[in-house]
């Protein structure tokens, strides 16, 4: 197993539901640091720019409508696989199909209002990491100041 880095949001219903301490919790409690963290509100070309590779889907109007719609929690999350396990501890992207115990089948409203994202793949970590982080905003916690 490798140590990996994967993009974490908090979505607008979650930030609306008061839920940020809760989320982040499930994360730190399965082994998964956040390593950077930040409060934003999202453009409507920031949002477009992040789910470019949804542009054709006939939700893509709505998901960035949504994600615009409030503040929302942006978060490097690492350790051991943490794309996979960051998935696993989210749920199904549908919380009517997510798994008992998982952050979308206890706190989703719907497909839309998921409360969560995570990248989907080592790949795209990369690219969503970099999107909204650059490294100088990144703490591992293993890492000692040399000065
Ligand atoms: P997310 O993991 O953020 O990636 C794309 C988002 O599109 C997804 O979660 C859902 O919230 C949203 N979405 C809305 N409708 C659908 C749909 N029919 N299929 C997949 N994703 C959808």
């Amino acid at each position: 197993m490798a140590t990996e880095r994967t993009l974490s949001i908090i979505k607008p219903d979650g930030v609306e539901k008061g839920i940020i301490g809760k989320i982040i919790s499930r994360f730190e409690t399965n082994g998964l640091k956040p390593i950077a963290i930040r409060l934003a509100h999202l453009s409507r070309r920031e949002a477009e720019g992040f789910y470019a590779v949804h542009k054709a889907r006939p939700f893509f109007n709505d998901l960035v409508t949504f994600m615009t719609s409030g503040p929302v929690v942006l978060m490097v999350l690492e350790g051991e696989s943490a794309v996979a396990r960051n998935r696993e501890i989210m749920g199904a992207t549908d919380p009517g199909k997510a798994a008992e115990g998982t952050i979308r089948k206890d706190f989703a409203t719907d497909i839309e209002k998921n409360t969560v994202h995570g990248s989907d793949s080592p790949e795209n970590a990369k690219i969503e990491v970099s999107y909204y982080f650059p490294e100088v905003q990144v703490h591992p916690y293993d890492w000692k100041r040399k000065t």
